[in-house]
């Protein structure tokens, strides 16, 4: 699901197409595009959970301002997803939120 042609900005530009491992399943993006585009596109709608109460969050601001949108980028917690460049190869987690004095972790671990 992506904008193709746009009625007032036009066609859509596009870097070449890249691949993203997502929780363990490639997800096609374009070069260039923010990560957050990308699993969207590809129909994901929830990027992390909150710490107190497992709730889901996805895309809120698309600014870089609310945090909504943060993942664990190759091993880095915390990255904004919204404002950071895909790159072919990245490895991305959805991310549970710190509890406060935890170090953050992922999903896998939270199931063990
Ligand atoms: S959606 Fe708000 S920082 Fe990314």
């Amino acid at each position: 699901m992506r904008i193709e042609d746009h009625p007032i900005l036009g066609k859509a530009e596009r870097g070449k197409r890249i691949t993203l491992n997502v929780d363990g399943e490639a997800v096609a993006a374009f070069e260039g595009e923010n990560i957050a585009a990308a699993l969207i596109a590809s129909g994901r709608r929830v990027f992390r959970y909150t710490a107190k109460r497992m709730e889901p969050r996805g895309v809120f601001c698309a600014l870089g301002r609310c945090t909504d949108c943060v993942m664990i980028v190759d091993g880095q917690p915390d990255v904004r997803t919204c404002v950071t460049p895909a790159r072919d190869g990245m490895v991305i987690q959805t991310q549970v939120s710190r509890r406060e004095g935890e170090a953050t972790h992922d999903l896998e671990k939270e199931k063990d």
